[in-house]
């Protein structure tokens, strides 16, 4: 019976050489608590920190995709040629609307293809990783965007988490008590992993220790003063896995959207957007 994971294992410990791709992956299979929002102000923090970033949109409302500029009804190749094994990885990629970030897109195309992919080998789980550890060129981080469940394509990206040894599963929980039944859900999820990816793990693995990680579980739009809040963020505490620092609801957020960026280069000032950052410098 595997463990829920403990407090100590926070990923801020991980080494930080600049040659390795760190990929995490964003989850909840509970909809609209942040988890897009949170990929593109991670993966802003860390473009405008000088990093090369990828994104990959695992959803098929493509959401990301669409945020980062690109018509997903123009798309050549998408996600769902390199699930197929149609496409490598780098024949998909293409450069968004955000300096610093590349993307591998996706289209209505994923979810029509779902079932095909599910059907393959071990349920097609080890695609995205296979594809990340032959990718050509070098991305510092990864960062991974998954639909609101916890089916073939969130299983996708929370195994193609272990593809490099560094990395992890950023649950994303809204500040109110139904998004906590979701988060459970998705760590069981990580949990059923536990032990079957090893031999996956790159031989020169930096870090030992169970994978899939779980990163910490990350509180969004929540309102301080708030006594619902304050309850909620008590409630994650408990689960027993790492609590990362809490992003403060706001509507610089939904300004964001309309400006084409994240929150990050629309405000960096903002509260939420020194919270995302705050997140990043433990990635
Ligand atoms: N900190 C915040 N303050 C205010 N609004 C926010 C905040 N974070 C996200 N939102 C808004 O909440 C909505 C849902 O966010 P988002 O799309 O990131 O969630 P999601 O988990 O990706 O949703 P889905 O499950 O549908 O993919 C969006 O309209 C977004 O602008
Ligand atoms: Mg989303």
């Amino acid at each position: 019976m595997n463990q829920r994971p403990k407090l100590k294992e926070v990923s801020a410990d991980i080494p930080s050489p600049k040659d390795i791709t760190r990929v995490y992956c964003v989850a909840n299979n509970k909809g609209g608590v942040g988890k897009t929002t949170s990929v593109l102000a991670l993966a802003e923090a860390k473009a405008m920190a000088g990093f090369n970033v990828l994104v990959i949109d695992l959803d098929a409302t493509a959401v990301l995709t669409v945020h980062l500029g690109i018509d997903r009804t123009e798309l050549q190749r998408d996600i769902s040629d390199v699930l197929l094994e149609i496409s490598k990885l780098s024949e998909v990629i293409i450069t968004g609307s955000i300096p610093g970030i590349d993307v591998a897109p996706s289209c209505a195309r994923l979810r029509q293809q779902e079932r095909t992919i599910s059907a393959k080998n071990f349920g097609g789980e080890l695609q995205l990783l296979l594809a990340i550890q032959s990718l050509d060129k070098h991305y510092d981080y990864i960062f991974i965007d998954t639909p609101p469940n916890s089916d073939t394509l969130v299983r996708i990206g929370v195994v193609a988490t272990a593809a490099t040894g560094v990395g992890g599963v950023i649950l994303p929980c809204q500040s109110e008590f139904y998004a906590l039944l979701g988060l459970r859900d998705i760590m069981d999820v990580v949990l059923s992993y536990r032990g079957k990816l090893d031999r996956f793990l790159p031989p020169d693995c930096p870090v030992m220790g169970p994978y899939p990680r779980i990163v910490g579980v990350l509180p969004t739009m929540a309102a301080e003063r708030q006594k619902l809040t304050r309850n909620v963020i008590a409630a994650i505490s408990k689960v027993e896995c790492p609590l990362l620092p809490t992003i403060p609801r706001s509507v610089k957020i939904g300004e964001s959207i309309a400006s084409g960026r994240s929150i990050i280069g629309y405000a960096p000032d903002a509260a939420p957007a020194r919270a995302y950052i705050q997140v990043a410098e433990v990635l």
